[in-house]
């Protein structure tokens, strides 16, 4: 059932400067200052956040809250209202008192990537597009594909050939065509730039394009709904080009000025990364390194040398009063193992990335065993059984 409800949609601006820029035009991204562009929303009729619950059981329950103009342009395949869940045995055995994890590995295509791609080709595809293409660590390339093939658009993907198989394999099931890359995504970037160029296809690079970000915001919606808008202490995001961390922020800000929000502390954003690739980590403690020094991760979506969003990301992490943290590759295989045996969970690496840092922030005292703790489990592992043996 669609709803008949109208987006508030009023216009987008750069990230930096606040130029304005129109939401009627394909756009990418903010030439004036070289940074992401935002979609901004203006005030108007919204429903009483009780009465949400009478709604779909998609991301699309908040459409005023997002970009698409005519519902008939939606595509999608039944993306969001992932479950959040008690991590008793967990919690049991490191003494904290409030786990829970919002697991994003149960949606379409089996990662968190489906929301923003959902939300980007149904923009896409209202404004004319027909062909897509697509730099990405694996899970965005599999997600991208899927909705092209909804939406009867051709796609292109363009990802690192040490992806494992599978996430090479389902772009061709969902009639992409796939091309390998020797590097890291930076790599697959600048050919995606050269073959966009060539073609004209439109290049949906992580915010390098405005409506992934309002596709990957509805967890944040989500997570206030789901706890009742009271919100956790703290959120642990596995970060990499950081558009979820964003979407996230993004949501409680706009929540905060509907009124949805009562009179409380925003959670603590807390980024995780790899120790083969960590970024912004590095960057905050002042021992940033060359892109070209980071190495491919078991976690591939942590494996993202440059993030575009770089500059917003930090002010997140400050204006949540969070940081971040990076562990290794060793802890992350073991961590997959942990939560599966223990929660019957097939959590991916990136997932069991930040479950590694929480018991480290924990046991630094960074992070008290009564506060409200959110992990987002950002993909399923199946996917990767490959890059665990
Ligand atoms: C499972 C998973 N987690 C986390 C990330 C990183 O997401 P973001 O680029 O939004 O920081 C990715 C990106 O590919 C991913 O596939
Ligand atoms: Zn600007």
């Amino acid at each position: 059932m669609i709803q008949t409800t109208q987006s508030l949609i009023s216009h987008l601006a750069c990230a930096k400067c606040g130029t304005k820029y129109s939401h009627d035009q394909l756009q990418t991204y903010a030439t004036c200052c070289n940074q992401p562009l935002v979609t901004h929303y203006t005030k108007g009729q919204m429903p009483n956040p009780d009465d949400l619950a009478k709604r779909e059981n998609s991301m699309w329950r908040y459409a005023e809250m997002l970009p698409l103009l005519d519902q008939n342009n939606r595509v999608s395949l039944g993306e969001g209202m992932t479950p959040i869940i008690p991590l008793k045995r967990l919690a049991r055995e490191h003494h904290l008192e409030n786990l829970y994890l919002k697991d994003e590995g149960l949606n379409p295509t089996g990662s968190f990537k489906a929301r923003g791609l959902s939300m980007a080709i149904s923009k896409a595809k209202e404004l004319g597009v027909t062909e897509c293409i697509i730099p990405t660590a694996g899970n965005a390339g599999g997600a991208l594909s899927a909705y092209c093939a909804v939406a009867g658009m051709k796609a292109t993907i363009v990802m690192p050939r040490k992806t494992p198989l599978i996430f090479q394999q389902e772009c061709q099931f969902y009639g992409a065509k796939l091309i390998l890359v020797d590097g890291l995504i930076d790599e697959c970037g600048k050919l995606a730039n050269q073959i966009t160029h060539d073609t004209g296809a439109f290049n949906v690079s992580t915010l390098k394009e405005p409506y992934r970000l309002e596709g990957k915001k509805t967890m944040g919606y989500e997570i206030a709904e789901q706890m009742k808008w009271q919100l956790p202490d703290i959120i642990l995001y596995p970060t990499g080009g950081g558009t979820g961390l964003l979407g996230i922020w993004k949501a409680f800000q706009e929540m905060r000025a509907l009124g949805w929000l009562t009179d409380q502390p925003l959670p603590k954003m807390i980024a995780v990364q790899t120790a083969n690739c960590s970024p912004i980590v590095d960057l905050i403690n002042g021992t940033a390194s060359s892109p070209g020094s980071y190495t491919m991760s078991i976690a591939n979506g942590l494996s993202v040398p440059v993030a575009f969003g770089q500059d917003m990301i930090m002010q997140v992490l400050q204006a949540s009063k969070g940081g971040a943290v990076k562990v290794i590759e060793e802890e992350i295989k073991q961590g997959v193992h942990e939560i599966s045996a223990k929660e019957g969970i097939l959590i991916s690496p990136e997932g069991a990335a930040i479950w590694q840092a929480l018991k480290r922030l924990v046991q630094d005292e960074k992070i008290q065993p009564h506060q409200q703790i959110l992990l987002l489990n950002t993909g399923s592992g199946y996917k990767y059984l490959e890059n665990l043996n």
